[in-house]
């Protein structure tokens, strides 16, 4: 068979099974098997070997139960690095990009930046920060330990493994600090809205990394208690959701509180700072 006549089948077959991009999964998953880049599936000559089609017939079958393409795939890309991805930890989005750029931009003037990836997954965050900031000096935690497993192989595959110290822990619970940035995707889903999400996400990745209610609120509170004073938070967010986060920053008395939309236009990442002139810096008592 020749890679576009596979394309076309593919495509049909995923579209049949409520694929949302079934042309673009196609494509990645004949290219996959072919072992060409996508952009070389179409020219003139070039034939699907039989293992090839073996192979292409097992993972559209598994792409057909709507399982993640990033999970077939094993691997997927995130800022300058690739990193292994399975079931253990979400799957970087591209949205979490943005809060990167943030999270540099907020830290570009600070020399060894010290930084805290609450809810490390993958690893996404932390690595990405580990490699584009080659002085910062990174923390990330997680509760769950298959994620940490996965954020360990990450950092071993990307060579940042000693970049990044990993620990376990329910939010900032083993945690010392002090932070200049403390960055988090957290779970934000609720649980009501599990059903009406893709499949893909509802049936794949794990829950914890989707569902946690009350968790943005406890984060956007506990990183006061860890940042230094004129130190930053960033959240990520439900699409168009950044404002709920705006109005709890507020609150909570970070200044200099904005909001940044993804690449979709959505708002989608919250920031705020402690205020310079606190007259406590937590866990190192008053300040003269
Ligand atoms: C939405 S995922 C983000 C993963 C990764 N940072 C990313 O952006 O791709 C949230 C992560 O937070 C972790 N998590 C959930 N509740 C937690 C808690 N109470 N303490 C620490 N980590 C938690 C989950 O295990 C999951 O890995």
């Amino acid at each position: 068979m020749r890679p576009p006549q596979a394309v076309a089948r593919v495509a049909a077959t995923l579209a049949e099974a409520g694929v949302l991009d079934p042309r673009v999964d196609a494509e990645i998953l004949v290219a996959e098997v072919h072992g060409v880049p996508r952009s070389a599936l179409f020219v003139p000559d070039g034939e699907l070997s039989a293992v090839a089609v073996a192979r292409l017939e097992e993972l559209v079958a598994r792409r057909r139960r709507r399982e993640p393409l990033q999970y077939i795939l094993g691997e997927w890309g995130f800022r300058r690095l690739t990193l292994t991805v399975d079931r253990r930890a979400l799957i970087p989005r591209p949205e979490t990009e943005v809060l990167v750029e943030r999270c540099l931009a907020l830290v570009a003037e600070t020399a060894e930046p010290r930084i805290l990836d609450v809810g490390v997954g993958s690893g996404a965050i932390a690595l990405a920060l580990a490699d584009e900031r080659p002085d910062a000096l990174i923390t990330a935690v997680d509760a769950s330990v298959d994620a940490l497993a996965l954020a360990r192989e990450n950092a071993e595959r990307t060579g940042l493994a000693g970049r990044v110290e990993l620990v376990r822990g329910d939010l900032f619970a083993g945690v010392a600090g002090p932070f200049d940035l403390v960055v988090s995707n957290p779970p934000y889903v609720a649980e009501s809205e599990l059903p009406t999400l893709e499949p893909e996400v509802r049936d794949w990745e794990p829950r914890e990394a989707l569902v946690g209610e009350g968790v943005t609120e406890a984060i956007a509170a506990g990183a006061r208690e860890v940042l230094v004073p004129g130190g930053a938070l960033v959240l990520e967010t439900g699409g168009g959701k950044a404002g709920e986060a705006v109005g709890l920053l507020d609150q909570l008395g970070y200044v200099e509180v904005r909001v940044t939309a993804d690449l979709t236009g959505l708002t989608r990442i919250a920031e705020g700072k402690v205020e310079e002139t606190r007259m406590t810096s937590p866990r190192e008592g008053a300040v003269p």
